[in-house]
């Protein structure tokens, strides 16, 4: 796929899709802006090459509806105080008023749309609602990593009809890790695979047994993998009807020689509100009427251990209900050993990014996906729809 800097672009109007989605509180104020840093790069690189930038994202979940709560708005304040110059904020690119103002747009100025989630046509990947996306501009650029597991118009429909189309700096840098984590030669590779159920993960587990040398499993679905193996979990998360799968799971990494690791202790309590009562036990003492919120001391020693010799690790998914203060030891302790190994770290995007961030380690990685969904896809071995179209076209 071309890359940005492969094309010309001065002059042109150049549509940048980027994942903007980040999280904002109840008032509208951005809590965390990584996202929007991430994708700097490759916009500050539009802006010295002299190109009418269009930028253009999703947030949230509108369904095709216009909602305040869901403008990107506060995003475009954010981007203006970091770039340090005007992002002219348009609210509906249909308008001709909005329109005449891209139109007016002068070489190194900087746009963003309203969230193109408020169309139906997005997420129903419309050709129609792609059309008029492209009389917007002339170049199309993919920068949006953490949605490029979507088959949506700005970044499916959109790119199979833009006849100059190249990725961003981010979507490169995310695409050649990941490849990376699959094809360096360094050993043992370690999975360290958390979250709280196995059904999300499943098969992602199965694809790293063909790569890995170790895996660690935390988080809830360790309930899932201890009840195949006959023990009581208590009033823990389990996902019944995937027992079966787990077996399946731990069968395979018998049959492929994968050392498999669950934890050998909890902190336990009655429900993630009871942060007093909470007592650690072995993982056959679950008691009764109590569930494991967090790996205990023992699992973090031996996990460390697992741990210690190895080259590569990829990690994806909490130990625990990490963010509940009594229940995070467990995360935080694994994002200070991972952080601290002299090895290749590569930390899936979402709820791990978040955990490695409250922890403090997010410098001590290698490297820190933006993407969640997409990212997860990745490790399924499975490629992305809005890459293949990309690949695809060139
Ligand atoms: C994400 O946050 O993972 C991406 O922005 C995709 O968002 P979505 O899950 O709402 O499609």
């Amino acid at each position: 796929m071309k890359v940005i800097n492969e094309i010309d672009i001065t002059g042109k109007r150049v549509f940048i899709r980027c994942d903007f989605n980040v999280p904002m509180d109840e008032n509208g104020n951005i809590t965390d802006d990584n996202r929007i840093r991430a994708a700097l790069p490759t916009i500050q690189y539009a802006i010295d090459n002299k190109a009418k930038v269009i930028l253009a994202s999703h947030l949230g979940r509108p369904k095709g509806k216009r909602n305040p709560k869901y403008s990107l708005k506060p995003v475009a304040k954010r981007l203006a105080t970091i770039l340090g110059k005007p992002v002219l904020f348009i609210e509906d690119f249909e308008n001709p008023e909005d329109k005449a103002k891209l139109e007016a747009l002068k070489d190194g100025d900087v746009a963003l749309l309203e969230n193109l989630r408020f169309w139906e046509g997005e997420e129903k990947n419309s050709k129609e609602f792609a059309l008029k996306l492209k009389e917007l501009f002339d170049v199309y650029v993919n920068d949006a990593f953490g949605v490029c597991h979507r088959k949506h118009a700005s970044v499916y429909a959109l790119a199979e009809i833009s006849e100059i189309a190249a990725i961003g700096f981010l979507l490169k840098k995310e695409l050649e890790y990941f490849d990376k984590i699959f094809t360096i030669e360094e050993k043992p590779f370690v999975a360290v695979i958390g979250g709280a159920k196995i059904s999300g993960k499943l098969d992602c587990l199965l694809n790293l047994l063909n790569r890995a040398d170790k895996i660690i499993i935390g988080g809830a679905q360790a309930f899932t993998f201890l009840r195949a193996l006959g023990y009581k979990t208590g009033n823990s998360l389990v996902e019944e009807e995937l027992i079966d799968e787990a077996k399946r799971v731990m069968d395979e990494a018998g049959r492929k020689g994968v050392k498999l690791y669950l934890p050998v202790d909890f902190v336990c309590s009655t429900s993630p509100e009871d942060e007093s009562g909470y007592v650690i036990k072995p993982y056959q003492e679950i008691p009764k009427g109590m569930m494991g919120l967090d790996i205990g001391p023992a699992s973090i020693e031996l996990f460390r251990e697992v741990l210690s010799d190895a080259k590569v690790v990829v990690w994806n998914g909490p130990m625990g209900v990490f963010e509940v203060k009594a229940f995070a030891h467990g995360t935080n302790r694994i994002a200070q050993i991972i952080g601290s190994l002299n090895a290749l770290k590569v930390v899936g995007g979402g709820d791990t990014a978040d955990a490695v961030e409250r922890a403090g380690e997010s410098d001590n990685m290698s490297y820190i996906s933006t993407g969640g969904g997409a990212s997860l896809k990745l490790l399924e071995g499975k490629t992305l729809p809005a890459v293949e179209v990309l690949e695809k076209k060139q």
